[in-house]
């Protein structure tokens, strides 16, 4: 997705709880990734920031908008990891690079990947700027074959096969609901994430498909980091910024585009932030 933030997005962290995996990591995080909402990382206090070009073998970001730093401090008591900027399939990297960071944090000691980004609402009903929380995803790449877990199965992390009927829990959802509204969130919506290759915007065929298949939203992240960990038996919560309603007629004169995208993530960040901050000290409980 386009925007750029930190926290939530892509990889968060895992925090609060007591790991128990053989990983010698200092720390219990929570950690979020995420997209470009760039401000999520100001959330973090006193953070310690590690540009991702200074750390051996971690791939750079190449999308505008993201940042490109890897965050270490606090939200609220919480200790958190924070990727400003994530890495996208579309920018060239396999899968598994682009979700080499999430193994990263479950290395580091995080319990809890908070997940945010910005998609195109295919929901009729969603509207711009609305936030929609995640309750379950659709993997176009992953049913094609497509999955960051293929190949050698490192057992150290998890098993070979994955379920992932059971990722996001419904009572982080309900509870991210009164949370979101006490921050001033209005119509928060909660629905079914697909992620696509991209970097192209769906066709108007495409939405309409997904629109059959039972999509919400869709966007070229996430689903990817999901799976990856589920796999290493991270909590997920994860939620989309809709940054624009996809075309789904012909007679259309709307075109989505990347400036709009940004845009819209910049125009909705703080919220976004305040969010975060509030859900955090949950997730770190939970
Ligand atoms: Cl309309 N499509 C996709 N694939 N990703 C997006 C988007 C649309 N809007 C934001 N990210």
């Amino acid at each position: 997705s386009a925007t750029s933030s930190v926290s939530i997005k892509d990889y968060s962290s895992g925090s609060g709880g007591q790991y128990n995996s053989g990983y010698n990591s200092g720390s219990n995080y929570d950690s979020y990734s995420g997209n470009n909402f760039g401000s999520l990382g100001d959330a973090v206090t006193n953070a310690t920031k590690f540009d991702y070009k200074d750390i051996p073998n971690f791939p750079v970001s190449t999308v505008m908008g993201h940042a490109g730093r890897l965050l270490f401090g606090h939200i609220g008591s919480t200790p958190v990891v924070c990727m400003q900027g994530r890495f996208h399939f579309y920018e060239g990297y396999s899968l598994s690079a682009c979700t080499m960071p999430v193994r990263l944090m479950k290395l580091l000691g995080v319990t809890t990947l908070v997940v945010s980004n910005a998609a195109g609402g295919i929901n009729p009903s969603y509207r711009t700027g609305q936030i929609m929380l995640i309750k379950d995803q659709i993997n176009f790449l992953g049913l094609a074959g497509v999955n960051p877990l293929r190949g050698h199965n490192d057992e150290r992390f998890g098993d070979r096969f994955v379920a992932m009927n059971d990722v996001f829990d419904p009572e982080i959802n309900k509870l991210a609901k009164s949370v979101g509204e006490m921050t001033g969130l209005k119509e928060i919506q909660e629905g079914v994430y697909a992620s696509v290759g991209g970097p192209t915007y769906e066709t108007v065929a495409e939405v309409n498909l997904m629109r059959v298949l039972g999509v919400d939203a869709v966007g070229m992240s996430t689903v990817h980091e999901t799976v990856v960990a589920k796999h290493c038996g991270l909590k997920v919560f994860a939620f989309s910024l809709i940054t624009n309603e996809c075309v789904a007629s012909y007679s259309s004169k709307e075109t989505p585009d990347g400036e709009e995208v940004l845009q819209v993530a910049k125009e909705n960040e703080g919220k976004l932030k305040g969010f975060v901050e509030k859900m955090i000290p949950h997730l770190a409980k939970s």
